[in-house]
């Protein structure tokens, strides 16, 4: 019997899964469902053929310098900034995502957080459950109004049209922005206006971030766009933490410069800035964009698909995302 590639699992991933990998792979997975340490990727790395990793591993070129036989590795994740593109590419190790899947599950919980914000749903809860609810009253947990108000979506790329989506059955207006204007017929489907980046800040009513972090994007929204934005405004970020400067945001709140915000994600996770968490007009949440039993079900099916193609098959990955090697 030909012996099965040797696979690197960073943390157990749902069942079906990890059913799918062990078909194929002598799998070695996190035995702790915590964060490997860089030392344990680098210990057990060695004599593997693959790495499934997770956006909380930090893969660089030491890690692939230790993986002398690694032929691929699998980002558990859309977005794959925690691994050094470029130093793969060179070692000729095709890098995978998984796209697609989470699209729609991201953009739900965009909406459960415009929606809780605007509405002040987990202040009103914890109001209920600390015993102040007297009856109703005129002046009671005053929000505002989602329908009709102005969405600007930065970064138009799948989950940013998911939210459009969604928006239009809310009536409202859909500005975008994008490094290059779309096509007129996308902007059409979603009913979606192009606006220049800054115009996009001083317009909206609730700003939402879809754009991948990198070196351009990092902290995108900071001091200056701060002060063109709305004193009503909410800005959504389910994106990646460090597109958003937290010390501004924290200021920006604090001067009453925007009326809220909802995060999903904070520039250095798993901590979060001190004083956000004292400001109540905050909604925060432990990266949970994608986490529906269903999504993440799917992203681990995917993730195995990407290294039997690589491994078993031979073949280019269904979701490269470095394709020059192959070129
Ligand atoms: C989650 O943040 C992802 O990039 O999949
Ligand atoms: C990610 O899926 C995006 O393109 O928005």
């Amino acid at each position: 019997m030909v012996k099965k590639p040797k696979v690197l699992l960073t943390r157990l991933l749902p069942q079906p899964g990890i059913n799918l990998l062990k078909k194929y792979f002598e799998l070695k997975i996190n035995p702790e469902d915590n964060i490997m340490s860089k030392e344990k990727i680098i210990e057990k790395i060695k004599d593997k053929h693959g790495l499934i990793c997770l956006l909380t591993d930090k893969i660089d070129a030491e890690i692939m310098d230790a993986g002398r036989k690694l032929k691929t590795i699998a980002n558990y994740a859309v977005g794959f900034n925690n691994i050094d593109i470029d130093e793969a590419t060179k070692r000729n190790i095709p890098v995978t995502n998984t796209p697609g899947v989470l699209t729609e599950t991201t953009a739900d919980l965009v909406f459960a957080l415009i929606l809780s914000t605007a509405r002040r749903i987990v202040e009103a809860d914890r109001f209920l459950r600390g015993g102040k609810f007297k009856g109703w009253a005129p002046m009671l947990l005053l929000g505002n109004d989602v329908y009709n108000k102005t969405l600007g979506i930065i970064g138009f790329g799948r989950i940013g049209r998911a939210v459009a989506q969604r928006a239009k059955g809310f009536h409202m207006k859909i500005i975008y922005y994008e490094p290059a204007r779309l096509s007129h017929d996308i902007e059409k489907k979603y009913s979606a206006e192009y606006k220049s980046f800054d115009d996009l800040l001083k317009e909206s009513d609730f700003i939402t971030i879809h754009t991948p972090l990198a070196e351009s994007t990092h902290h995108l929204i900071s001091e200056k766009e701060f002060s063109l934005m709305k004193k009503t405004a909410y800005l959504i970020n389910t994106a990646r933490g460090p597109i958003v400067d937290e010390k501004a945001l924290v200021e920006a709140l604090k001067k009453r410069k925007i009326a809220g915000c909802a995060l999903d994600v904070f520039e250095k996770e798993p901590d979060v800035e001190k004083e956000l968490i004292t400001i109540p007009n905050t909604i925060l949440v432990p990266h949970i964009g994608s986490a529906s039993i269903e999504t993440r079900t799917k992203m681990a099916l995917i993730v195995a698909e990407n290294v039997i193609a690589v491994l078993v098959n031979k073949t280019r990955p269904p979701n490269i995302v470095n394709p020059e090697i192959y070129k």
